[in-house]
């Protein structure tokens, strides 16, 4: 495993985290999760993130387990799903409160309609110190999945230069499909009473 680069995602039904467990084994690096310990299942939960997402909210995060401090990786790879046309709002948690700490980033979004969303991209952009080296804006289970994905994954080898591991696409493309198809509930903790604005 390379030491240069850190995969980190926050992930509410398990998609973003499929890709980014991709993208972590295809860079052989760390992968790390972030939540905020709110409740966001069930129709309750799908409303407080479109709501949160719409009103840029962020509440506490939670620890994020990595080996060394953020600030000496030399590619922070942050992996998030689009919530009403932005980055999840524990995403933009994350960014906001260790943004900072990170030499240089690189942004997987994933959504569910054919929108590339690119202006997200900018908007995470503005939690940095600098803006970010590579980006990839993926649909789970469509046809452009696996070309951008490793597209995206050529732009991170190079910039760290690290080798790439190849994936397995059949392997992928069917965990791909499970996810695509799965609505798997995430963090069940009573909601944290922390909110910024
Ligand atoms: C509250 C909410 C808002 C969403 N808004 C959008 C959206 O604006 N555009 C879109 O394409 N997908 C949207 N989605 C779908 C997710 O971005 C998509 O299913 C994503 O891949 C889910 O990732 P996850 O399984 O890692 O949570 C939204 C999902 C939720 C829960």
């Amino acid at each position: 495993m390379n030491n240069e680069i850190v995969c980190i995602y926050y992930s509410r039904t398990g998609k973003t985290e499929r890709t980014m467990r991709e993208i972590a084994y295809a860079l052989d690096c760390e992968l790390a999760e972030v939540h905020d310990n709110v409740r966001r299942t069930g129709a309750l939960g799908w409303l407080r993130c479109g709501l949160d997402a719409m009103r840029r909210r962020t509440r506490a995060i939670s620890r994020v387990e990595t080996a060394r401090p953020l600030s000496d990786y030399k590619l922070v790879v942050l992996g998030t799903p689009v919530w009403a046309g932005r980055c999840s709002s524990v995403m933009r948690g994350l960014l906001k409160r260790r943004g900072y700490e990170m030499a240089d980033v690189a942004y997987v979004i994933t959504h569910g309609s054919e929108e590339a969303y690119r202006g997200i991209f900018d908007q995470m952009d503005q939690y940095l110190l600098k803006p970010h080296v590579a980006d990839a804006s993926l649909r789970p289970g469509s046809t452009g999945y696996i070309f951008w994905r490793d597209q995206f994954l050529k732009d991170c080898a190079g910039f760290a230069g690290v080798p790439l591991r190849p994936i397995l696409e059949e392997e992928a493309a069917e965990a791909n499909r499970e996810a695509a198809a799965s609505e798997r509930p995430r963090v069940e903790t009573p909601q944290n009473s922390e909110t910024e604005q």
